[in-house]
């Protein structure tokens, strides 16, 4: 392990993907400092699983921030801390907004200050809406159908003028479905609530829910069901350690989709999830939510090209088997 890596402010590493991105990054070398306001955080991963240093508080401080900067020589900030639940973004925009964009503008705002100029963010598929063509290049329209989506794309535009004005450089990616688990079994994905399809299944096969829900049976695809580009979490660690060396090289900003280029349908993954588990898991078919598109899948060939990524992870039964193993860990029945 190298003692020159810097460090790096991660903010949301308590929270699923940054976690998971901690310890990509501690396996690297990197020192790291999470900020974090464990509103859906989990203390107990950082302190026993990660051990790293947490800062809880919240990106809209900026007092705490310039603290922060000034105390610890960051050389970029992994911005992971957003709220992400799409239904409430509808009811609730002003809590999207504020914290999803008002907070990320007060922590580059701080970072300008400190003159920390490498960015790398947490963007979303959700940025494109419908798409009009699948897998989607990074060059597809923009046109968010929800707030969530649309907090997401006012900020990649932020980070577009910010580079230009004031070369604070940034990666921006967009994921599709993140998905899976660490494989140790360590770490894993606990939303409270929760909405993510795999952990919903496997919750279901654990007993904790009586049946899992599918949306729609009807859509135009081969077995009627959503399908979705399931990204192994591992795999979106991996692409930001990439990410962050290319800004740390003196790359210039950029967008890249996290995607496997490759979707599964929901009755795809309740199966699969069935063979892993060796569980029954009762269906509920309900009527087509608004706002669901047919297929949502994702090219990550400039990920590929440019960065280098290698994901690892393409076979359903992989993410869920390591979903599974942590669901076990963490929620034994
Ligand atoms: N999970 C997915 O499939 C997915 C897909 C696309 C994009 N994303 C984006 O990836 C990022 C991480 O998602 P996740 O699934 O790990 O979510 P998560 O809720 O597990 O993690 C987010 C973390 O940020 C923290 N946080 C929220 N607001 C904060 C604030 N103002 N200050 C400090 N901490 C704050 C929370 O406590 C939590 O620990 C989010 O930005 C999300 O929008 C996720």
């Amino acid at each position: 392990m190298s003692q020159d890596l810097p460090t790096i402010l991660v903010t949301g590493g308590a929270g699923y993907i940054g976690s998971h991105t901690v310890l990509a990054l501690k396996r690297a070398g990197y020192e790291i400092v999470i900020l974090d306001n464990l509103v859906y955080g989990h203390r107990d991963l950082v302190e026993e699983v990660l051990k790293v240093e947490l800062v809880v508080g919240d990106t809209s401080d900026r007092e705490l921030l310039d603290k922060l900067f000034q105390t610890r020589q960051f050389a970029a900030v992994m911005h992971f801390s957003a709220f992400a639940y799409v239904g409430e973004s509808v009811t609730d925009p002003a809590k999207y907004y504020r914290n999803n964009v008002v907070g990320t503008l007060v922590l580059l705002e701080a970072m300008l200050a400190a003159s920390v100029k490498n960015f790398v963010f947490s963007s979303t598929c959700a940025t494109y809406g419908v798409p009009s063509v699948v897998p989607i290049p990074e060059d597809h329209p923009q046109n968010p159908i929800n707030p969530y989506g649309a907090s997401k794309l006012m900020v990649e535009r932020i980070l577009e003028d910010f580079s230009a004005a004031y070369d604070l450089k940034s990666v921006r990616f967009r994921y599709f479905n993140a998905a899976g688990a660490d494989p140790s079994g360590v770490l894993g994905e606990d939303h409270n609530p929760e909405t993510h399809l795999i952990p919903l299944v496997l919750q279901t096969a654990l007993g904790q829910r009586d049946s899992i829900s599918v949306f729609g049976t009807d859509y135009p695809t081969p077995d009627g069901t959503c399908v979705r580009d399931y990204i192994h979490v591992n795999d979106l660690a991996d692409a930001h350690v990439l990410g962050l060396e290319y800004l740390l090289k003196g790359g210039d900003s950029a967008v890249f989709n996290l995607g496997n280029g490759s979707g599964f349908s929901v009755k795809e993954v309740i199966e699969t999830a069935k063979q892993v588990t060796g569980r029954e898991i009762p269906i509920k078919e309900c009527e087509r939510r608004a706002g669901d598109p047919p297929s949502l899948i994702g090219s990550g060939e400039k990920a590929r090209s440019i960065l280098g990524w290698n994901p690892q992870y393409f076979e359903i039964k992989d993410i869920i088997t390591h979903a599974w193993k942590w669901h076990q860990v963490r929620h034994r029945d």
